[in-house]
């Protein structure tokens, strides 16, 4: 047995810990641009049926590997081995989860640098009384300038390690607890912003008009990577947070608030882009720079600007940082629990490692601009590597052995399915998850 571990010191605590790994870059950064770039509404609603269909089953089961097992990811699959007979291979979850974790935080710390050079920029009043066309300059320059975006990554990074290095109590469990309702809070006000000055109409029919005919096999691909991405799902981070959970209360209902509150925040971020977009002409589907590019413009001319900006990019980078001390936990907990390693050599370590992926993001809004594999530059391929296949991939996995190798029982008791909905939980799981998933790989292949 392994000796003790650390534990949410309650279930609150954990729910607020998995909400802020699962909100993050990736529903207020990543979601807009994601949309814009793939036909808004059919994306969108693809997305939203994947989240709730495949993503909080998955999730689910996820959660319920790491109560179950009480160990890290790596080293979880040996007790099924010992308690079940499973087959060992399946640590291979574990391994392919720590280094899908070690290549997503590698970008997403170069973008959560990319948030606190924008803190300053609005608090430095940079945004007033400027045009569209100045704020999209300022974000060209400041990312075509490596040194700038190395220096802000290395902050982000440093912050990481540092709150890992804590362990889990004392590093995470601060940070999340008010953030993420004020930041929805936040969010709100700027959708009601956009309601008192600009047209909301175009912006509603962009995201929410189905359109059947624009959904492709690249779409589908792309929602289902994002809907990975954001729940946070498929690398064993909610794994190890599961693991860290005392037993009892059935975890479905724990698992849709965590989703729910995903979904809406991401919703929201929509909500507060869009209609900014269209106000001024700025094309959806530009990629990375799409929120760095509308928001401060809204920033820019509403009164108090200068305080809704910088709350709002101090809020973004909270959130962005209790996403990112999940993704190399699985990792750490490894290298203590297992190697023996002191807990912030593990954590330093292991940032370092990350902290050199990263150079290969930051040089690519410049010098590795146009060194381009399938036609996308090293931070593209990272990052649709990760979230369209390694993360789906994961998810696959971990709900194959979860409804069909362990015992039923495991499911029912973690999961709380009661005695009536078994059938639907084991359609659920053992098929329809499954399913979707292969039959999306397949088409986005041939
Ligand atoms: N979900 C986070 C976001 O939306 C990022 C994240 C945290 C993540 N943990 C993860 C993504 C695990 C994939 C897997 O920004």
């Amino acid at each position: 047995m392994q000796a003790s571990r650390d534990q949410w010191s309650s279930r609150l605590v954990f729910v607020f810990a998995a909400t802020g790994s699962a909100v993050g870059l990736g529903n207020i950064w990543k979601f807009p641009y994601m949309a814009g770039e793939n036909g808004g509404s059919s994306f969108i609603l693809v997305y939203l049926a994947i989240v709730f269909l495949i993503g909080l089953p998955i999730l689910c089961c996820e959660l319920m590997l790491g109560r179950h097992g009480k160990r890290n990811t790596m080293n979880l699959f040996r007790r099924f081995n010992r308690d079940y007979g499973t087959s060992n291979q399946w640590s291979v979850i574990g391994w392919m989860g720590a280094l899908t974790g070690a290549l997503i935080l590698s970008y997403y710390s170069v973008i959560g640098g990319w948030v606190i050079e924008y803190i300053f920029k609005a608090a430095g009043n940079m945004f007033a009384g400027v045009s569209s066309e100045v704020i999209a300059a300022q974000f060209k320059s400041f990312v075509a300038d490596p040194m700038q975006l190395l220096l802000w990554h290395s902050v982000f990074m440093g912050i990481v390690a540092l709150t890992l290095a804590g362990g889990v109590r004392g590093g995470i469990e601060r940070a999340v607890r008010y953030m993420i309702p004020l930041l929805a809070l936040l969010l709100i006000a700027l959708i009601g912003y956009n309601i008192a000055t600009l047209d909301m109409g175009t912006a509603l029919n962009f995201m929410f008009d189905f359109q059947p005919e624009k959904i492709t096999p690249a779409v589908v691909l792309a929602a289902l990577g994002q809907a990975f991405f954001s729940i946070g799902v498929g690398m064993g981070a909610m794994m190890i947070y599961g693991s860290y959970l005392p037993e009892g209360k059935p975890l479905l209902g724990l698992t849709s608030v965590i989703v729910v509150a995903d979904t809406s925040i991401a919703i929201f971020a929509g909500l507060a882009i869009f209609p900014v977009l269209f106000a001024f002409g700025i094309e959806p589907g530009q990629g990375a720079g799409l929120i760095f590019n509308t928001l401060p413009i809204a920033f820019g001319q509403m009164p108090g600007g200068v305080i809704f900006g910088t709350l709002f990019f101090v809020l973004l980078f909270i959130a962005a940082w209790t996403s990112a001390i999940s993704l190399i936990e699985p990792m750490i907990a490894w290298g203590v629990e297992n190697r023996g390693w002191g807990r912030k050599g593990a954590t330093w370590g292991i940032s370092l490692i990350v902290w050199l992926l990263g150079l290969l993001t930051v040089f690519s809004f410049s010098d590795l601009s146009d060194v381009k594999l399938f036609g996308k530059n090293p931070f593209e391929l990272i990052d649709y590597v990760t979230s369209n296949i390694l993360l789906p991939l994961g998810g696959l996995l971990i709900v194959i052995f979860a409804a069909w190798i362990l015992p039923a029982t495991v499911a029912r008791e973690e999961a709380g399915i009661e005695p009536g909905r078994d059938l639907i939980w084991k359609t659920v799981t053992r098929f329809l998850c499954p399913a979707a998933i292969l039959i999306v790989f397949y088409h986005s292949v041939f």
